[in-house]
């Protein structure tokens, strides 16, 4: 359990994300006793006048979503204090300071977290200001204050490295928590330990035994009210540059030689670099980008990209992008990794498919149906592995049939898994930053992005299209078909 009189400081705390995500989480974390009785969330914002405002505002959001319980609420709510703060105004930090000096007084602090959940470009001069009015170690001389930063960190190699350079000058690497929300989610932390904790996988898994790999994020939801944000960011930023490239490092690194944060950090910048280096010559006929365009569905017209709100009716911003990419180290020489996200597509899914080659497999073993080994670990909606073996087929003459060997993760004991956000909160404040990215990291996917955007902007790449709610646009079906391979999202429907 959590220790108690930690505080928790939050910029943003009127926005989406706090209702949504932030709060909620607090809320199950207090359900499931992980958290003391007394702690302290100031959450700063502008939109709501009065602390009765916002906490009928954030019992609200709550409510929508589960069926609150009275004494959970009210534990919750006890210990949050909403402060309205503009962050461009000098006096409202140093009414913050009164406040923080309030609570921690006669108390023994043993945790300060700013959390900035605003939007990026406040993040430099928040904590500019944090620093100038003494906020971070204000009675509690003796420890380090973190800061927490949701993405996006840097809007390319160059913003990054501003945005680090500010930060880095108030907290050391060691204070800081990005977040990737992603690293939270039950089957990305398994995917450690199915690899290292399994010799049957552990021995296979290079070159020689796996064929390809693939890494589909697909969303069904659009851009929702954040046009503004995603025509400027596009699905490349938006998950590429973050999420999928943490799968990826996690999924191709080499093994830690233990379990420390460091030490995986390490591992994982390894894959960076690599991806930093590769060579894009040739490369444009392993990009697929698209966006999509108007449909009907049920009778319902379903809008397309260029129709959503805040979006400029000639935007060439992709929606969808399918990837081809290979790794030019020893473990992973030549095995395609294959990775594809997009809005808007027909199903919510998340997963990554490992295929084992079947090289090995005589002719005729392949003629009597014989397939390739699969493992699939399911991140979302559905949690879990799948794993595809070979077996004679009940009741025939020596036919071979594939079948699946199931785990439903979530199923386990009723288990409900918690959201990422009660991890990655944990985390934060018992400062494991194993599941938060280190600089180094965003570093290299940066230069990686950087080079592959300017790449697709030289050779004007074509934006392909598909229809809202479909399966995509049929140029990725094709990147891999033209390998005499087939998306596993696809195979497995
Ligand atoms: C966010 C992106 O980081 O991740 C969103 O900005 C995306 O565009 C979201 O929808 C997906 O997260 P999840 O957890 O719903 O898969």
């Amino acid at each position: 359990k959590i220790k108690d009189n930690f505080q928790f400081i939050l910029f943003g705390g009127t926005g989406d994300l706090a209702h949504n995500k932030i709060m909620p989480a607090f809320y199950n974390m207090l359900k499931k006793d992980i958290l003391p009785e007394t702690f302290t969330i100031i959450a700063t914002g502008r939109r709501y006048d009065s602390q009765r405002e916002y906490l009928a505002e954030i019992k609200k959001s709550l409510s929508s979503n589960i069926k609150l319980d009275k004494r959970i609420w009210q534990l919750l709510a006890a210990n949050i204090e909403y402060f309205e703060l503009n962050f461009k105004d000098e006096a409202d930090f140093l009414a913050l300071k009164k406040i923080l000096k309030q609570k921690s007084a006669g108390k023994t602090i043993h945790n300060r977290l700013f959390y900035l959940a605003t939007a990026p470009g406040f993040f430099a001069e928040i904590a500019e200001n944090l620093k100038k009015f003494n906020l971070l170690n204000l009675g509690f001389e003796d420890r380090d204050s973190k800061l927490v930063i949701e993405k996006p960190f840097g809007s390319d190699l160059d913003s990054a490295q501003q945005l680090n350079k500010s930060l880095s000058n108030i907290f050391s690497e060691k204070n800081i928590f990005r977040i990737d929300h992603y690293l939270g989610k039950e089957m990305i932390q398994n995917i450690m330990v199915i690899r290292l904790s399994n010799p049957i996988f552990r021995a296979l898994w290079n070159k020689d035994y796996i064929d390809n790999i693939q890494i589909y994020l697909n969303e069904s939801e659009g851009v929702k009210n954040r046009g503004k944000y995603y025509d400027d960011t596009g699905v490349v930023k938006d998950m590429i540059q973050n999420h999928m490239l943490q799968i990826l490092s996690l999924i191709t690194m080499e093994e830690p030689d233990d379990l420390s944060s460091q030490e995986i950090s390490r591992k994982k910048v390894e894959v960076f670099k690599e991806l930093a280096e590769i060579n894009l010559d040739n490369f444009d006929d392993h990009i697929v980008r698209a966006q999509y365009t108007g449909s009907k569905k049920d009778g319902q017209e379903i809008k397309s990209y260029r129709e959503e709100n805040s979006i400029p009716d000639n935007s060439m911003t992709s929606t969808f992008i399918a990837l081809k990419l290979f790794l030019n180290n020893q473990r992973w020489q030549d095995v395609p990794i294959y990775i594809k996200s997009g809005k808007r597509l027909a199903k919510k899914e998340a997963a990554i498919a490992v295929e084992f080659n079947d090289d090995f497999h005589q002719s005729y073993l392949k003629e009597k149906g014989s397939e390739s080994n699969l493992l699939l670990i399911k991140i979302q909606p559905e949690e879990g592995i799948s794993l595809q073996f070979n077996t004679r087929k009940p009741g025939s003459i020596n036919r071979i049939v594939p079948v699946q060997m199931e785990f439903c993760h979530s199923c386990e004991q009723l288990f409900n898994s918690p959201e990422s956000y009660e991890v990655l909160i944990h985390d934060m404040i018992v400062g494991d930053k194993t599941l938060f990215t280190s600089w180094e990291e965003v570093y290299y996917s940066w230069k990686f992005i950087d080079k592959f955007m300017q790449k697709c902007e030289e050779e004007n790449i074509n934006l392909h299209h598909y229809p809202a709610l479909s399966q995509g646009p049929k140029a990725a079906d094709e990147l891999l078909a033209d390998d005499e391979r087939q998306w596993w999202d696809k195979k497995l429907k």
